[in-house]
């Protein structure tokens, strides 16, 4: 136990200095490696979700051949609408699909009730697996969808461009918005705080599609329920809160909460450190394209990300984004290289 709590990631966590800064990647177990498209053929995605035994094995298998400094459950942002009868399906090509889709506040109000604890047994039993497995070595990361990202999959059915179907609710339905928010914010924390209880070390919430907001909007019809649910979450227990394409609005990312705030390549790391105040730590951000570079390029860009950060305690390396299913693994296993050797003091 005591190996971990002096471990890098979590050190890093609490703005503490490393003598190394910690990395890991948004999706590192993913379609980009080969062990796990092995296991897809064989299995498809929503029962590889389900089954702890497999989940955990592909939680733990990037750690071992990356040499990442933790670990992130294998499970999707998705996985806590199922039981609210919504209709959840991974298609072929076409991402996740939502069948039912809520466009009112009475499909708000039919949404099934449920504890997440009894619903998704699986997840628990995926973090305590992978816990054991990974047996303190790096610690474990958690995570859910933000409310506004979830809610934006229930409302579209799927991925959107300009989440034009949202929009239309939070601006014609305010109250159906607001109901459907709280919900989903009070969802999460107690998802998050049964993922801790089962072991989880610290807690990601992604927010990937905020971004398609403007500042505005974004904090009146979302910050403060983001707000209640990393407030919610158990006391001491990090919290990452990550979003993309947020880089004009993350003084309200902050406002609504997170030990650590995730920022994608689309800012330059010292400008958005500099904007969310030094008593915050960050995480990010370079662009998962450049994994297609070559390893030399690779290297140079971390340097220059690195060099952004300053050597200030609470930096955690990441991509601002997950990394793509075409990047080769060699190339991730350099950059993970590349980020401890240059931050090496
Ligand atoms: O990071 C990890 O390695 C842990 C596992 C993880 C997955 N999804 C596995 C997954 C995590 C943290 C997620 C989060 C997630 N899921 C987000 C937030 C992060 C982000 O990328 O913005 C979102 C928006 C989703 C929803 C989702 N799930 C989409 C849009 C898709 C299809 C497109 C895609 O990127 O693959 C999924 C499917 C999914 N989730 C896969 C994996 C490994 C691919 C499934 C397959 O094998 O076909």
């Amino acid at each position: 136990m005591a190996a971990i709590i002096t471990h890098p990631f979590l050190a890093a966590c609490r703005r503490e200095k490393t003598s190394y800064t910690p990395v890991w990647l948004m999706r590192q177990a993913g379609r980009y490696m080969e062990e796990y498209r092995k296991l897809r053929t064989q299995h498809d995605f929503l029962e590889l979700c389900k089954r702890p035994d497999l989940a955990a094995e592909i939680t733990v298998t990037p750690v071992e051949r990356l040499g990442v400094d933790a670990a992130i459950l294998f499970a999707d942002i998705l996985l806590l609408l199922e039981p609210m009868g919504v209709g959840l399906e991974y298609t072929k090509g076409d991402g996740p699909v939502i069948h039912n889709q809520v466009s009112s506040r009475t499909h708000v109000e039919q949404l099934l009730e449920f504890d997440p604890q009894e619903a998704l047994p699986f997840v628990f039993e995926a973090v305590r697996k992978s816990c054991a497995a990974l047996n303190g070595k790096v610690p474990l990361i958690g995570f859910a969808g933000a409310p506004f990202t979830l809610a934006s999959y229930l409302i579209e059915g799927g991925g959107s461009r300009n989440y034009l179907k949202t929009k239309r609710l939070i601006y014609s339905n305010p109250g159906a918005w607001r109901g459907l928010m709280e919900r989903l914010s009070s969802l999460t924390a107690k998802y998050l705080n049964a993922q801790i209880a089962a072991g989880a070390d610290a807690v990601q919430l992604f927010d990937s599609w905020a971004g398609c907001l403007s500042p505005e909007d974004y904090e009146r019809f979302v910050l403060p329920h983001t707000h209640a649910t990393i407030a919610n979450v158990t006391p001491g227990v990090p919290v990452i809160h990550f979003s993309t394409g947020t880089g004009g609005f993350l003084n309200s990312l902050r406002a609504a909460g997170g030990d650590i705030i995730g920022v994608d390549w689309r800012v330059n790391l010292d400008a958005a450190w500099d904007y969310l105040g030094h008593d915050v730590g960050i995480q990010g951000n370079l662009d998962p394209a450049a994994l297609l570079a070559p390893p030399r390029e690779i290297r140079r860009r971390v340097a220059e990300i690195l060099r952004r950060a300053g050597g200030r305690p609470g930096h955690i390396f990441n991509l601002g984004h997950g990394v793509l299913p075409e990047t080769p693994v060699e190339n991730v296993i350099a950059m993970v290289e590349a980020v401890h050797e240059l931050s090496s003091r």
